[in-house]
């Protein structure tokens, strides 16, 4: 059955500071958003794409992006762009997840995913190992806690579910999260993780779009 992507677009851009939202930033003479979704086109492993992108975006955004590409208005918070998607992907038998701001992410990465969910997975996502120790901390900023570094990972898109698992991971979900999997979670069924990519980062500050611009400059994108 089909493979439908849903790219949510449709965040603020707050941390990026660009004055305009994020997906739409320039990067080497296109967008974020164009990038994203020519990745998702290239892997050969999509069927359909549905980018969600702020309201007042959604008739420009038409006429920026291929015509086959469907684009809805997003929400306030990332769970409610997503589902925005998710109601306009009724034709799914597979859903990508995948962030607008991941505009580097290659295609093989894209490509594996979607293998995973055609080998009987339900729910996949590409991770990688976290380089930083991490710690929990509390609100005066005291250190609770030191997880043990080797079993923690930072998590990437495209994630993948089957549309039956991501559709009742979202109708039983309270309340945001950041991540698409962590819904999956919550209902207690298993999640498989796939060794990531390090050029799948998610640009995110102004030192990010920094190494993102390198990245295509140097042309290796
Ligand atoms: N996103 C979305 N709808 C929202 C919030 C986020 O579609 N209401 C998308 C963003 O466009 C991005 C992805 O979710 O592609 C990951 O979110 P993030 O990196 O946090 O982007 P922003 O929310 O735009 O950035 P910030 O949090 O700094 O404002
Ligand atoms: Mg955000």
């Amino acid at each position: 059955g089909p493979v439908v992507a849903l790219v949510p677009a449709a965040g603020r851009g707050v941390r990026l500071g660009e004055n305009k939202p994020k997906a739409f930033v320039d990067l080497g003479g296109t967008t974020m958003l164009t990038r994203a979704v020519d990745g998702l086109l290239q892997s050969g492993a999509v069927d359909r794409v549905v980018v969600i992108v702020p309201e007042e975006l959604v008739e420009s955004t038409r006429t920026l992006l291929p015509g086959e590409v469907t684009v809805v208005a997003g929400g306030s918070e990332r769970t409610d762009s997503v589902r925005a998607g998710l109601a306009v992907a009724d034709d799914a038998e597979y859903v990508l997840v995948h962030d607008a701001a991941r505009a580097l992410t290659p295609p093989s990465l894209i490509a594996r995913v979607v293998a995973e969910l055609r080998c009987g997975r339900n729910a996949v996502i590409p991770v990688l190992p976290v380089t930083d120790t991490i710690k929990t901390v509390d609100v005066l900023g005291a250190v609770t806690g030191t997880p043990e570094r080797s079993e923690l990972r930072a998590v990437q898109t495209p994630q993948g579910f089957t549309a039956e698992l991501l559709r009742r991971a979202y109708a039983a979900a309270d309340g945001i999260a950041t991540d698409d999997a962590g819904l999956v979670e919550r209902l207690g069924e298993r999640v498989r993780s796939i060794v990531g990519e390090p050029t799948a980062f998610k640009i995110t500050t102004p030192l990010d779009l920094v190494l993102a611009r390198a990245l295509v400059e140097e042309g290796a994108h």
